[in-house]
């Protein structure tokens, strides 16, 4: 199976293009170099150039500088909106599936119960806006498609969560990380798994549509950040703080919590233990303790 890639050096695009081979795909990578994507029409001419060939289309790229995103929303609005619009509608002319990856941030965040596929959205932030209106871009193109809503999301490579705690934890013997914002880390890898299966099955004539997917089980930052130092045998204590105590410029919702039964009842992707991701992190990193 032949499968389209934007993005070559992101968290979930290093991860599909590691595992591609062993899943039988041959990724035909778009980057940043040929086709930056800021520019809508630069995307859809790349892609027009190399669809003919191609099974289904992953995109993996999108401007994930949340706080940035306050500062210049439109240009946010171009990389997470009008290209993965402009990605499905050569998609959609071509009769080739598009898989878009989004986010918790579509949601904002009240009650405590995890939210479902059907939920209604309502982003807090700029970059929220953008991913809804990305996702909305994508439907409207009326071409196949999945929408994989994801959370929290770490590797090995890049800048995340895990590697953030590490190295402070290196540095301090005690930290204090938010508590009162509840959701699933999720593995890099363990949605560019989910998106190989995806890829094939819909490539094979499965139909599409918005799935939530994360890690399980939920917690808090300040509980990740725990487990984080007891799996790579930091010194470190983690202290409880609100989001009210840690200001930034965009606001992030305080219940990411997503009801991922629908991916399962479709593809048979369950939630993945995320402890057993960290474990896998913590062992490329030299962190085991
Ligand atoms: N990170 C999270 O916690 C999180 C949570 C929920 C959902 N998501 C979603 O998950 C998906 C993957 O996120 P990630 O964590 O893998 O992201 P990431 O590590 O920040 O990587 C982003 C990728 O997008 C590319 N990119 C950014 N701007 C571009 C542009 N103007 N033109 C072309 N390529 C561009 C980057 O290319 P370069 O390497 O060239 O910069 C990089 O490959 C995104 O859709 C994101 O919204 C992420």
């Amino acid at each position: 199976m032949r499968v389209i890639l934007f993005g070559r050096s992101g968290q979930v695009a290093t991860e599909l293009n590691r595992q591609a081979e062993q899943a039988g795909v041959t990724l035909d990578v778009i980057d940043r170099t040929q086709a930056d994507l800021s520019d809508p029409v630069a995307v859809a001419h790349a892609l027009e150039a190399r669809i003919a060939a191609s099974d289904a289309v992953i995109n993996a790229a999108a401007w994930t500088a949340v706080d940035a995103a306050e500062a210049d929303e439109a240009a946010a609005c171009a990389v997470n909106a009008e290209s993965p619009g402009a990605m499905a509608q050569v998609c959609a002319r071509a009769g080739v599936p598009f898989l878009h990856v989004s986010t918790d941030y579509v949601f904002d965040g009240t009650g405590d119960s995890a939210r479902d596929e059907s939920a209604a959205t309502n982003p807090l932030s700029a970059y929220g806006r953008t991913k809804l209106e990305g996702e909305e871009a994508v439907r409207a193109a009326d071409g196949a498609h999945a929408i994989l809503r994801t959370s929290w999301v770490f590797s090995a490579h890049g800048a995340n969560f895990v590697k953030t705690i590490l190295r402070l934890g290196a540095e301090r013997d005690h930290l204090d990380v938010v508590a009162d914002q509840i959701g699933g880390p999720t593995p890099a890898a363990d949605i560019a798994a989910a998106l190989l299966v995806m890829a094939r099955a819909m490539a094979e004539g499965a139909p599409g549509g918005t799935f939530h997917f994360a890690g399980a089980p939920d917690t808090s930052w300040a509980g990740f950040a725990r487990e984080i130092m007891a799996r790579s045998g930091r010194d470190c204590t983690i202290g409880e703080i609100a989001t009210s105590d840690w200001p930034t410029p965009a606001t992030r919702p305080l219940n990411s919590r997503l009801d991922c039964s629908r991916i399962d009842a479709a593809f048979g992707i369950a939630r993945p233990d995320w402890r057993a991701g960290l474990d896998a992190v913590l062992k490329e990193l030299g962190e085991t303790a």
